[in-house]
């Protein structure tokens, strides 16, 4: 029975010259089981790996080949990791006083063109931000909280809930973008979780890997990221890297430490 699926796909890509996933998939199936590469089960005291070490070590092995945790678009700015000393972005304004890293230009835009095709009107609410700007909005933020009767310590950890500790954002290095859509905010709506009941940003989530973005603070991922869940922050960091993080449910902090991990060995 398995034949005609054998003949089939190699004769089409005779015909068309070309190698075709199928051909692909037909190859793999072909190869001599003797020239597979086995992962390691066994670690190096020669004991048994858990099924979850073994898992953990697939996944090293399928890392991105090219991918470097220095690439400029893994760079990773957090809350225990300030931007680098003496960082300067490369900018480019995109809207009026709205600029993100010149290198993303292209990809970003063709993001937004191709939301506008699918018949999205999004709203690009914020890239790059300065260190300056990333503090009053961290300190407006605190006032805020303080005038509502939190104490000072409450209000502090309320604000840092969404905002990033001013030189710790990764808004001062242009790859980040916050997106929502126009109706959105018309309807008087901010950047808040709910943000994800739309269609639009079902779109986002949807085509952001083939962009090359990430959502950077999933729901659920606190503990990682040290930020609460934020349904508009979009990440830049190249669509390999994009796809493979989509693909196996990892933040920037998991996929830069795997490639670390790698690295090391
Ligand atoms: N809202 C994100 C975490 C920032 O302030 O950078
Ligand atoms: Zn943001």
């Amino acid at each position: 029975m398995k034949i005609k699926w054998l003949i089939l796909p190699i004769g089409l890509s005779l015909l068309s010259g070309c190698t075709t996933e199928n051909q692909r998939q037909v190859e793999e199936t072909l190869a001599p089981v003797g020239e597979v590469e086995k992962p390691d089960t066994k670690n190096e005291h020669n004991e048994e790996l858990t099924e979850e070490e073994q898992a953990h070590l697939a996944l090293i092995e399928s890392l991105p080949e090219d991918a470097s945790s220095d690439d400029w678009n893994l760079l990773l700015v957090n809350n225990w990791t300030p931007l680098p000393e003496g960082f300067e972005p490369n900018l480019q304004e995109v809207e009026p006083e709205k600029s993100v890293d010149t290198r993303i230009v292209e990809p970003f835009k063709n993001w937004m063109d191709a939301g506008q095709k699918a018949g999205h009107q999004l709203y690009f609410a914020s890239g790059y931000r300065s260190v300056e700007r990333q503090q009053s909005n961290y300190d407006r933020s605190i006032d805020k909280f303080k005038q509502e009767g939190f104490s000072e310590e409450k209000a502090i950890s309320k604000t840092e809930e969404y905002i990033a500790i001013p030189r710790r954002s990764e808004h001062h290095t242009g790859l980040a973008v916050d997106i929502v859509d126009q109706q959105w905010i018309a309807d008087g709506n901010g950047l808040t979780p709910d943000y994800d009941t739309q269609e639009s940003q079902h779109w986002l989530l949807e085509t952001m890997a083939d962009h090359g973005f990430v959502l950077r603070y999933p729901e659920g991922a606190e503990d990682l990221t040290d930020i609460h869940y934020e349904s508009w922050h979009f990440r830049y960091v190249g669509k390999e890297n994009a796809m493979f993080m989509t693909e196996h449910d990892l933040v920037l902090e998991e996929f830069v430490a795997l490639l670390k991990e790698k690295e090391a060995n």
